[in-house]
């Protein structure tokens, strides 16, 4: 099994990066797969679209995936949010009922306000939602701050474990015979009176 983990800042190896690595060592622990994937400034930069269709495309071998993104202005990073727009609307079949996380860093507030952004691309997707002990956050400026946040790191161990328990259970479901339930046609309405 493997999960495909985003890092939605600027930097490739900031605080977001370092707590996506803390996640991936429990999965690893548990012989669940990982990939981290640096989104950079193309999406910002109006070049999405190859990273966009190269990401949902992987996603169909994927059996999860994990998003992380710093806070910037109190909401998830622009290129996060450019490129999950994007993602979410090309991928389709390839994330329905995996399991998703989003993971977010921040160096003091609108830590919940970015989740709460993130967590509704999941559930647009049907894509059932993995938590820990506490939201999903982590508090830092520099990539260390992140081991000393001592709970923070406690919340994306739990997570790690969480998101391996839950994978092995939809393994364990497939392999009794728990059906996947069909796909229905999406009915679209613009307004209701
Ligand atoms: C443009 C910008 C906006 C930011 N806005 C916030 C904010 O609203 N709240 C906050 O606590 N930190 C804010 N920060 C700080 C980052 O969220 C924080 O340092 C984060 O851990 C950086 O993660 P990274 O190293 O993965 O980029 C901001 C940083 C930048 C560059």
């Amino acid at each position: 099994m493997k999960v495909l983990m985003l890092n939605g800042s600027r930097r490739p190896k900031g605080c977001t990066y370092t707590a996506l690595t803390e996640v991936a060592k429990v999965l690893n622990a548990e012989g669940i797969e990982t990939e981290i994937i640096h989104i950079g400034s193309d999406a910002v930069n109006g070049n999405i679209n190859n990273t966009a269709v190269y990401v949902a495309d992987l996603l169909r071998d994927m059996d999860g995936l994990i998003v992380g993104s710093p806070v910037y202005y109190a909401a998830p990073s622009g290129e996060i949010s450019a490129f999950l727009d994007r993602v979410f609307m090309i991928a389709g079949e390839n994330l329905r009922l995996k399991p998703g996380a989003a993971i977010v860093s921040a160096r003091r507030a609108g830590t919940t306000a970015a989740l709460d952004a993130l967590n509704k691309y999941f559930t647009i997707a049907e894509m059932p939602i993995v938590s820990s002990r506490y939201w999903n956050m982590v508090h830092g400026s520099e990539p260390e701050d992140i081991y000393k946040d001592e709970e923070g790191m406690q919340v994306l161990q739990v997570l790690g474990k969480n998101m391996a328990w839950l994978l092995k259970c939809i393994e364990a479901g497939k392999a009794a015979g728990v059906e996947t339930p069909e796909a229905v046609e999406k009915t679209w309405t613009n307004f209701i009176r």
